[in-house]
């Protein structure tokens, strides 16, 4: 693109005056950078913001996260999904504390765990201005769509390219502010669906829009295997504690996590009642989980019961979250039972 130069201009002056206040904007600690753009991964930034605060006032630094004890981590991102990121920030701030300092390079800054091209670039340009351009989902569509690119962005060589494009656009004076430009851009007038082109400071700019092409933009090649599974969740009580198992070391996903017992782990469980039921997404999985108060004999080996009320201690997945939500509102609707 030969008009670069007006396009950053016209982005920048747009960002200054409409980007949206966030906790995060105008903070100039590396850590704080840092735990955002892990958190604002995959999530959307309403969700973020009240994780955000929490985390911060928890662990202020990478001291105090790097000695937390793994259950008050997870805790605390419990909802937030996707938990190796939870596991991964605890392992960087060990790295951190071995360095003596927060890395300042991009690549001492990528060699952390769980921190790949993108958070690399981001923390590399916002917190220390240096000129790594980021791309992520939002940029892709607006480079695509700057560009009238109707490649695969769900390609390899096209990222590789698409990221080629974006560090050719980077304004290298305000690198950090440049690609939160763009992100925001995409986040709140490049949308998917429903581009607002009216508002946009850089419609001049885009050739999809100039061919008419904005909302056929980006070309994802997507398979569809979303995979639907049913299953049961029970309830079993004990007081006011309830059974649960904790997911160990040999968990892929969600370890250190208390989880309801399924009908296949317990042979002897007499179903009492139900009490409803909740979807529940996983990347390509679709669960519908069935919630009943069951009874048992005797307590099974590996399973414990714990107070769902001292979530510091045992922290709770989310799916044992929404089956205790089905049983309070059903208690409600059948009082004294
Ligand atoms: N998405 C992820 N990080 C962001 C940031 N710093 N600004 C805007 N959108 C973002």
């Amino acid at each position: 693109m030969k008009k670069i130069p007006a396009f950053r201009k016209a982005l920048l002056e747009w960002y200054d005056k409409h980007k949206r206040e966030l906790p995060w904007r105008g903070v100039s600690d590396p850590y704080a950078i840092w735990i955002s753009e892990i958190m604002l991964q995959q999530t959307r930034v309403a969700a973020v913001i009240p994780y955000y605060e929490r985390f911060l006032a928890a662990f202020p630094d990478f001291r105090a996260l790097a000695q937390a004890p793994e259950e008050a981590v997870l805790h605390l991102w419990a909802g937030l999904g996707y938990y190796s990121r939870a596991r991964n920030l605890q392992k960087a701030a060990r790295q951190m504390v071995e360095m003596g300092e927060f890395p300042g390079g991009y690549e001492a800054i990528r060699g952390l765990a769980g921190i790949g091209d993108y958070t690399a670039a981001a923390v590399a340009s916002i917190a220390f201005g240096l000129p790594h351009a980021v791309l992520d989902g939002n940029v892709m569509r607006v480079l695509a769509r700057v560009g009238n690119d109707a490649s695969d962005i769900a390609n390899g060589q096209t990222r590789k390219r698409l990221q080629g494009l974006a560090q050719e656009m980077l304004d290298r004076s305000r690198p950090g502010e440049f690609n939160q430009a763009v992100m925001e851009l995409g986040a709140t007038v490049c949308l998917p669906k429903q581009p607002l082109c009216a508002q946009c400071p850089v419609v001049a700019y885009c050739q999809a829009r100039t061919a008419g092409r904005e909302r056929e933009l980006p070309v994802k090649g997507r398979r569809n295997n979303t995979v639907k599974v049913e299953r049961t969740l029970l309830l079993i009580w004990k007081g006011e504690d309830v059974l649960a198992w904790k997911r160990g070391e040999e968990s892929s996903q969600l370890r250190g996590f208390w989880e309801l017992p399924e009908p296949e782990h317990l042979a002897g469980a007499q179903v009492v009642h139900s009490v409803g039921e909740f979807r529940h997404s996983i990347t390509n999985h679709q669960f519908l989980f069935h919630v009943a108060e069951a009874r048992i004999l005797r307590k099974p080996k590996g399973f414990y019961y714990v107070s769902p009320s001292h979530e510091g201690d045992t922290p709770l997945s989310t799916t044992t979250r929404k089956a205790l939500a089905c049983s309070k509102k059903w208690r409600k609707s059948f009082p004294g039972s």
